[in-house]
């Protein structure tokens, strides 16, 4: 099967999953959590290089401040817990997003985790967390900016290439799937210009339904998918790969 060499997440549908239930949403988050856990190990067996999660954006700042507490908690729990398995199993963890935002003691077991697990080369695991595709991009745009007023970089040398490096994933290849749960259809600030040439997949189901045998379903539309970069059918060179 070809597999995605970077596969980017949007984990939608923990809210509406406990409401179904008459559960508070945060028991969604909860299990939304050790879907989390499982879809990792499971990106990891299968050969994903690059996985990208989108866990926290910055517009849900903006959710009640209960919720948003509940969350930063399940994060630092969650980062705590899982080290031990990201150590296992060779992954090491990224992250991207204003992380200034985030409390403090969720940003020390950020780095701590990060510094621990720098040497893994199985996985990169990236969290986009208080993430936000806009604001990424006015960050490069100012880097650049006072690159090009230092006399450090010429407005000529400023191409996709170098975009790209300005940004937070930088060095990493752009996703080449894209795969959003709960049934909405939108992209939510989520990597807009990472994801230009992306293969997208919506599926209804849940994220605390969502399983490896789901996964594995968007893997198998994932290739039977034809990317054709905007030239025609006939000009590509080989069909089954990439
Ligand atoms: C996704 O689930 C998780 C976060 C955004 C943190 P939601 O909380 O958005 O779930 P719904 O969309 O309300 O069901
Ligand atoms: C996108 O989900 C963000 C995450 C999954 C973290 P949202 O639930 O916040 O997106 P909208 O509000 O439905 O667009
Ligand atoms: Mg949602």
């Amino acid at each position: 099967m070809r597999i995605p060499r970077h596969l980017a997440i949007i984990m939608d549908g923990n809210g509406r999953w406990a409401e179904q239930r008459g559960l508070p949403r945060i028991l969604g988050h909860r299990h939304g959590v050790e879907t989390a856990k499982t879809i990792i190990e499971e990106c990891r067996r299968m050969g994903v290089a690059y996985l990208t999660l989108y866990a926290f954006s910055s517009e849900n700042w903006g959710r009640p401040n209960e919720e948003v507490d509940s969350l930063m908690a399940l994060l630092n729990t969650f980062l705590d817990k899982e080290l031990q398995t990201l150590l296992t199993h060779r992954i090491r963890l990224n992250v991207i997003g204003a992380i200034d935002r985030l409390p403090a003691q969720v940003r020390d077991t950020l780095f701590r985790t990060m510094e621990r697990t720098a040497q893994n080369r199985d996985m990169v695991l990236t969290l986009a967390l208080s993430y936000g595709a806009r604001d990424e991009i006015l960050g490069a745009v100012r880097t650049l900016v006072e690159e090009v007023q230092s006399g450090q970089l010429k407005p000529d040398a400023i191409d996709e290439q170098c975009f790209s490096r300005a940004l937070q994933t930088s060095g990493m290849p752009d996703p080449d799937f894209l795969i959003r749960t709960s049934g909405e259809i939108r992209i939510s600030n989520f990597l807009l210009w990472q994801l230009a040439y992306a293969e997208i997949y919506f599926t209804p189901v849940l994220w605390p339904d969502f399983s490896p045998a789901h996964l594995h379903d968007a893997f198998v539309e994932f290739e039977r998918r034809e990317r054709r970069y905007g030239l025609t059918a006939e000009q590509l060179p080989d069909k089954c790969d990439d």
